[in-house]
């Protein structure tokens, strides 16, 4: 079983040819409305890849409130944990240029509201999974943390949006999941010289206690445990104890919105089942690459079956580096 603490938007979504410059006025495609947030982002995207999930969080009880849950529903998310307040339901900005690369800007409404006390009487055992963002108030999310792991659940972190996080305040968390430029971040708030997102895995990895996995886009990701090295010259290594990395499919990306939260929920859903990390981290990196060949976040995200038939069309892609979880 998976929960989800986290944050619940409407993507307020325009297309135009290149970002524009601050102060500058440019036109866009028409907008559409898609629901998104980056907790029910990866909520739906664990229970697409087969995983039984609920989601804590919060809309408000204006009209973008059906329109964030839309997906959520019907695509099997148990929503009895997402409270109404009354306060706007979050909303995100987003404009996506022609390479796919997108700018996001948040206005949290009622995601701000999240409390841990939402979780209600909801309980972790052995094995289960909780699944956090930075999208609600982390202390909040924290509480949560500490019982799942007292419980000996697996808490995942996804540190996005970036924010610089003390050790002590990640301790909950077994595995965190960024982007290379939140390692970068990362790395450099705990004091490590700036280095490669392989090297940078490795030292938060050491610093940090847990599992650091980095997403690197088209590249793929890499993950360092504890007590992981990197081979001479800063090579990933074939070996125990080493950085293990997964490609991605090659694609044509048209939006890359919403392919981290494929990849954290698609990896949840696939730890949560008991298979080994790399193999859920080839999942998960062929989840995301999949999810950035169509519009918008949640529309975006694959189902199971589609998953399955990408990694057999790819052929052999076993991890490498590292040994099993
Ligand atoms: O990660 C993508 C998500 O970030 C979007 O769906 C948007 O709502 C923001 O939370």
């Amino acid at each position: 079983m998976i929960t989800v603490f986290g944050s619940i938007n409407v993507d307020l979504v325009t297309r135009v040819d290149a970002h524009p410059r601050p102060g500058e006025t440019i036109a866009g495609s028409d907008y559409r409305l898609i629901p998104g947030g980056k907790g029910a982002n990866q909520a739906l995207a664990a229970a697409r890849a087969g995983a039984s999930v609920r989601l804590i969080g919060a809309v408000g009880t204006d009209a973008f409130a059906a329109v964030a849950l839309s997906e959520l529903g019907p695509g099997g998310v148990d929503l009895a944990g997402v409270a109404r307040r009354e306060t706007p339901t979050g909303l995100a900005l987003i404009v996506v240029d022609a390479t796919g690369e997108n700018t996001i800007v948040v206005a949290a409404g009622a995601n701000r509201s999240v409390v841990a006390a939402d979780a209600g009487a909801v309980t972790f055992g052995k094995g289960d999974t909780l699944l956090l963002q930075l999208e609600v108030p982390y202390a909040e999310g924290s509480k949560l943390a500490l019982r799942a792991r007292a419980a000996g659940s697996r808490v995942i972190l996804s540190v996005a949006p970036f924010r610089p996080l003390s050790v002590e305040a990640a301790a909950p968390a077994s595995i965190l999941i960024m982007n290379e430029h939140e390692a970068a971040g990362l790395a450099g708030h705990v004091g490590l010289t700036a280095g490669s997102a392989a090297e940078n895995a490795v030292g938060l990895a050491k610093i940090f206690g847990s599992t650091v996995i980095v997403t690197l886009g088209a590249e793929g990701a890499i993950a360092a445990e504890g007590g992981a090295t990197l081979g001479t010259e800063g090579v990933i290594a074939a070996e125990a104890g080493a950085v293990r990395r997964v490609p991605a499919l090659a694609v044509t990306p048209v939006d890359t919105t919403g392919a981290g939260d494929t990849f954290a929920g698609v990896l949840a859903a696939r730890l949560d089942a008991g298979v080994t990390l790399g193999e859920a981290m080839a999942y998960a990196a062929a989840a995301g690459s999949l999810s950035t060949t169509r519009e918008g976040a949640q529309p975006s995200f694959p189902m199971r079956a589609e998953i399955d038939a990408a990694l057999a069309a790819a052929g052999d892609r076993r991890p490498t580096g590292g040994r099993r979880a």
